[in-house]
């Protein structure tokens, strides 16, 4: 039911705070991450040295976020992989490899034959998943479910923040298991991963309005880029697509350090770009180097949309508009970056009086290959 919501994606992007801490309950106590549906587990994680995560769509971006806390934290090698190339190019996987893959509905089936296909070749497998007893979990070693409720409309968005805190509890149970980070390094990250749903809430409440009047203001453009670098790569790729799926204009997202190597060719007066600025309290020097890639394209005319730490003054000057969010610690800033830019898409799509729930050509759970 959409409640008093206009639309399911209102309801479920509003739901996105609850998402995230109903994904965290009952697997972080005192700073210990332990998630119960993995007990008895433990000799398959101590057993891995590969970690490869398949995943379609938007499940894929919340993929490549976790590869940078998965690898950080347990030193495990991670590969990211899209789970229709996945079987098609005999890929170098046995006992010793994982395959987690992730999938709101369990069902899409891509992703279920990549399964399938790993399980065959001998690899264990892992299963996150939004829908209690689906498919793709009930051919899975392990399960971890994500918590975001039932999600109706097509484009995913609470799920998305959902599989980024699943990801994350995954590498710290697997961190702990495998020691390769200390007691006190696991609890800093979870209280991190604990304080989001509040930060998240804390955008909707203050940012919301203004994003969608910006919206609303940007309905004739015909073309957007965003642009990330690290964990907001992967954020820019999910912007890019949201505006794709549901108000079908023209968007690609690119990482920051390959603009120079080709998309600044696309850069001409007028084209709004937004731009994931990593925070200059936590990743200085990251966040420097945004800042000459913004100022790289707004030489050439580029408006640039800058999401970016409340905090942040260095981005002012440079700036046509800045989406605020909280400070967090560098892992986390997708989960915060993530949402303006959910509420832009949908802010854009209603704008132009288009159907956010239901849009054109696609399904919200691809069970064909
Ligand atoms: C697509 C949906 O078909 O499948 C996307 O339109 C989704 O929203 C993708 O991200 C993957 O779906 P699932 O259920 O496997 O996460």
């Amino acid at each position: 039911e959409k409640g008093g919501w206009s639309s399911f994606m209102a309801k479920e992007v509003s739901e996105e705070p609850e998402a995230v801490a109903n994904t965290v309950r009952g697997r972080i106590h005192d700073g210990v991450v332990q998630i119960p549906e993995l007990d008895g587990l433990d000799e398959m994680f101590l057993g891995i040295n590969r970690i490869v995560v398949v995943a379609c769509g938007t499940a894929a971006y919340a993929a490549m976020v976790g590869k940078y806390a998965l690898e950080q934290w347990t030193r495990i090698p991670v590969d990211v992989e899209l789970a229709h190339e996945f079987r098609y190019r005999d890929p170098v996987i046995g006992p010793d490899t994982l395959i987690v893959s992730i999938s709101q509905s369990g069902e899409t089936m891509d992703t279920l034959m990549a399964v399938k296909y790993a399980a065959s070749r001998g690899a264990k497998t892992l299963s996150i998943c939004n829908t209690q007893g689906a498919t793709i979990p009930r051919e899975s070693d392990a399960i971890v479910y994500t918590h975001a409720g039932p999600e109706v409309a097509v484009a995913s968005t609470k799920a998305f923040v959902a599989q980024i805190t699943a990801l994350y509890l995954l590498a710290l149970h697997v961190a702990r298991l495998r020691g390769s980070l200390t007691a006190a390094e696991i609890a800093v990250n979870a209280h991190e991963l604990e304080a989001i749903p509040a930060k998240i809430s804390e955008i909707l409440a203050t940012e919301q309005t203004h994003i969608e009047q910006f919206a609303h203001w940007m309905a004739d453009t015909r073309s957007v880029l965003f642009l990330g670098r690290h964990v907001g790569y992967p954020i820019a790729l999910e912007g890019a697509l949201k505006l794709k799926e549901i108000t079908y204009i023209h968007a690609e997202g690119f990482a920051a350090g390959e603009l120079k190597h080709g998309p600044i060719a696309l850069i001409e007066p007028g084209q709004p770009v937004f731009v994931i600025v990593p925070s200059p309290r936590e990743s200085a020097e990251l966040q420097k180097k945004v800042v000459s890639n913004i100022q790289e394209i707004r030489a050439r005319g580029a408006r640039i949309i800058a999401v970016a730490e409340a905090g942040d003054a260095a981005v002012l000057p440079y700036a046509d508009e800045v989406l605020r969010i909280p400070l967090a610690a560098p892992l986390f800033e997708p989960l915060l970056a993530v949402v303006p830019l959910h509420i832009f898409a949908m802010g854009l799509a209603n704008a132009k009086g288009l159907d956010v729930d239901q849009p054109r050509n696609l399904a919200k759970s691809v069970t064909v290959e």
